[in-house]
């Protein structure tokens, strides 16, 4: 698989170095389970096992694993050899490839579904190279192929259930942001335990329209209240096409998630 480091835009490449950390690494590694939001999409949106499934920024193969054990072929794509190395590893039986989701070396119309979780499509800098990423997973997505990817959303992080917790952390995000240039294209710094990261937290609407002027249709998008809660608010434009058990969330405006949640996944359809 072809892969050039050099057509990555420094921030991006210094985003991904963060994940080569050790104590990143050993953290990734643990987690072997799709989270109750993932796992829910996956049930309710994804086309029946063994159709094939790209899971972009797969890390150490966390989501690659239990979507292999739920019966689909999982590919799985990162740029962190640190977390590849691991995740062939830990599951000798998978394909792993080093690539960046903005320039897949796979043939149009690849894969039944595609999935970038756990916010990794954020690592991207600059927006137009994150689009690009956008473009790429719908060219290798069949007709009627679902991609799932989930991003920050800054009013949530401000709002999340208006938590007085979450706004004691929120004075020294703020005073992060004083040296950073990219605060204005709404690249924000985020100070994680293995390094700053600059990454993309806007509005859901902004990735609604991205999703929509390449040609998907939205067909969900869900909050998490907090971080893995396995209750979350959802949001669906289109009550015709999907079936979701009710009994797993709270209806609720597109407006509320934006207002009360840091972490959305939004659910699309190839036309
Ligand atoms: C937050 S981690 C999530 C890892 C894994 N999906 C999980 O949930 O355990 C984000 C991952 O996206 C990968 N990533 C970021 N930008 C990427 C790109 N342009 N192409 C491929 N992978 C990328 C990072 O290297 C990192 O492993």
């Amino acid at each position: 698989m072809n892969f050039d480091s050099h057509t990555l835009h420094p921030k991006t490449l210094l985003n991904i170095k963060t994940y080569s950390d050790p104590v990143a690494v050993e953290s990734y590694c643990k987690e072997k389970v799709l989270y109750p939001i993932e796992y829910d999409i996956v049930k309710n949106f994804f086309p029946p096992p063994p159709a094939h499934i790209l899971d972009i920024g797969c890390g150490a193969g966390r989501t690659t694993g239990h979507l292999m054990s739920m019966g689909y072929k999982a590919v799985g794509i990162d740029l962190s050899e640190d977390l590849l190395v691991r995740a062939r590893k830990q599951l000798p039986e998978a394909k792993f490839f080093k690539m960046d989701a903005c320039q897949l070396s796979f043939d149009k119309a690849s894969f039944e579904a595609a999935f970038f979780s756990f916010n990794g499509i954020d690592c991207i800098y600059p927006e137009a190279s994150r689009f690009q990423a956008f473009r790429e997973t719908y060219r290798v997505l069949k007709s009627k192929g679902v991609f799932c990817f989930s991003s920050h959303n800054v009013w949530g992080r401000f709002g999340r259930n208006f938590n007085p917790k979450a706004w004691k952390s929120l004075l020294p995000f703020i005073l992060k942001q004083i040296k950073n240039k990219n605060f204005f294209e709404g690249y924000w710094v985020y100070p994680e335990s293995n390094g700053s990261q600059l990454l993309y937290s806007k509005l859901p609407w902004i990735n609604i329209s991205f999703l929509e002027s390449l040609g998907y249709k939205v067909q969900a998008v869900l909050g998490g209240k907090k971080r893995f809660d396995p209750e979350y608010k959802f949001w669906i434009p289109d009550k015709q096409e999907i079936k979701l058990d009710k009994s797993k969330g709270v209806k609720t405006s597109l407006l509320n998630i934006a207002l009360t949640c840091h972490h959305i996944h939004y659910v699309a359809l190839k036309l």
